[in-house]
């Protein structure tokens, strides 16, 4: 397995392009199965989890071609040659059950195995069952898949009892294909969402309300092929941020818009650094330690999670104590005792982690545990003293494309080292 070599101290300038998001791209590509017609989407990503969904979509029968120079996806899904997801593929990216409901949409039967839980937590997708209940499927779980049946899905009003980024996507692109309306109430409201939907629409769905907690889809009995280009990645842009930060740089990130971004823009303000934006870039800059603050993870527009593990990183060098909070899942702390090898000092208390600021933090091995927490790794090893390894990198694959190559142009002292 590869690992991260990475000499701390440089403080980090320049500016870095950030890819398509991730998160956006994952159900845009699922969506290429609600049409017979092809599809093409630009800035897709070149990540792990974009090749393992390319390769469960080739599983079922769509014809895909990624050019991974451009970014460039085209896919066609006239013809399906099964409606099941097996295990295999599901266990190694998640969001492989965002099938489901395209699936069971257009051709009335699907057969998707449960993905499991993960690393931060046991991650359940009745949300998304119970809606597509109300939308008419019959759901049965056998032997660790889902089974999901219906004539035609009928739109109907659906209440999430909370607004998860996965089931409303998913319900999102079922009602497109419904028989009339579906209304989902305390709908995600994700920016990612906001980018399904514009694509759905191209398709020829009407979708309004995207963005808020109340979004209407009137179904059509089929869908167009369409051209989209998938949204900046806003998690990937603010690691970058938070790595100019944590070296006392100056960085600006294009490709992503501030609006995407609103609550950790203020709180970098607020921890002492200067944000200065214009419509399509960030940039921030500082020559201080920063100033401690505290953060509670939450749905869009709050904090979000995939941030937290960077932040926290962030404030383990900050002047004060900070207090995190993770809100959305049980177990996402698993960067705590490798950031605490680096020197830092944090306490965790159930859900909440108490950060005493440090002036620095020293080098040390580490160990990446999951997307996110391998970010934070990388990120501390940027700014401690000395050499840090960080091991397990493909969990970064999985969500940063390059990641070494772009923080090498920020002047940043990085090297993969393949595993033999
Ligand atoms: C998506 C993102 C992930 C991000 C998360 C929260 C993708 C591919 N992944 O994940 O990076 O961290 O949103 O912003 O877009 N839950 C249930 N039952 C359900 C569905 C969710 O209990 O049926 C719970 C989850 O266990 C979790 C919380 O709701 O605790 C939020 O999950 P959700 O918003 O669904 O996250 P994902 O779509 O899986």
């Amino acid at each position: 397995m590869d690992r991260l070599e990475i000499i701390g101290g440089s403080p980090l300038q320049g500016e870095v392009k950030v890819e398509g998001a991730k998160n956006a791209a994952l159900p845009i590509l699922f969506s290429s199965i609600l049409t017979s017609k092809g599809c093409r989407f630009d800035q897709v990503p070149n990540l792990l989890d974009i090749d393992a969904t390319i390769k469960l979509l080739t599983h079922l029968g769509v014809q895909v071609s990624f050019d991974k120079q451009t970014g460039q996806v085209d896919l066609c899904a006239e013809d399906i040659n099964t409606l099941e997801a097996p295990y295999d593929l599901v266990r190694k990216m998640r969001a492989s059950v965002l099938a489901l409901g395209p699936l069971v949409a257009r051709f009335g039967k699907a057969k998707v195995s449960l993905p499991g839980g993960c690393a931060i937590g046991a991650r359940p997708i009745q949300f998304h069952l119970e809606g597509l209940k109300k939308l008419g499927a019959q759901i049965e779980l056998e032997e660790g898949y889902v089974l999901a049946k219906s004539k035609k899905l009928i739109g109907d009003r659906i209440k999430l009892d909370f607004p998860s980024v996965g089931a409303t996507e998913n319900l999102m692109m079922a009602a497109s294909l419904a028989q009339g309306e579906t209304l989902i109430e305390n709908a995600a409201r994700e920016p990612e969402i906001v980018d399904l939907a514009n694509t759905l629409i191209k398709m020829g769905s009407e979708i309004k309300g995207q963005g808020t907690e109340n979004i209407s889809i009137q179904g059509k009995q089929e869908l167009l092929g369409c051209h989209h280009q998938v949204m900046g990645d806003r998690i990937e842009a603010a690691t970058y941020l938070t790595a100019a930060f944590m070296t006392q740089g100056k960085v600006k990130v294009t490709g992503v818009s501030e609006s995407d971004l609103k609550e950790v823009l203020h709180k970098f303000t607020q921890a002492g650094a200067t944000i200065n934006c214009d419509q399509n870039s960030i940039e921030l800059i500082t020559n201080s330690r920063p100033q401690s603050c505290d953060i509670t993870t939450e749905p869009f527009p709050g904090f979000p999670t995939d941030m937290q593990a960077q932040f926290m990183a962030l404030m383990s060098l900050a002047e004060g104590v900070s207090w995190i909070t993770e809100n959305i899942f049980e177990n996402r702390f698993m960067h705590v005792p490798e950031l605490n090898r680096l020197g830092a000092q944090i306490e965790v208390q159930g859900h909440r982690a108490k950060v005493t600021g440090v002036k620095k933090l020293k080098a040390a091995p580490l160990m990446a545990t999951d997307l996110r927490a391998s970010a934070c790794l990388v990120l501390g090893g940027l700014s401690a003293e000395g050499k840090t390894t960080v091991s397990r990198v493909y969990h970064l694959d999985r969500g940063y494309d390059q990641i070494e190559v772009k923080l090498q142009n920020l002047g940043a002292q990085i090297q993969r080292v393949k595993s033999s």
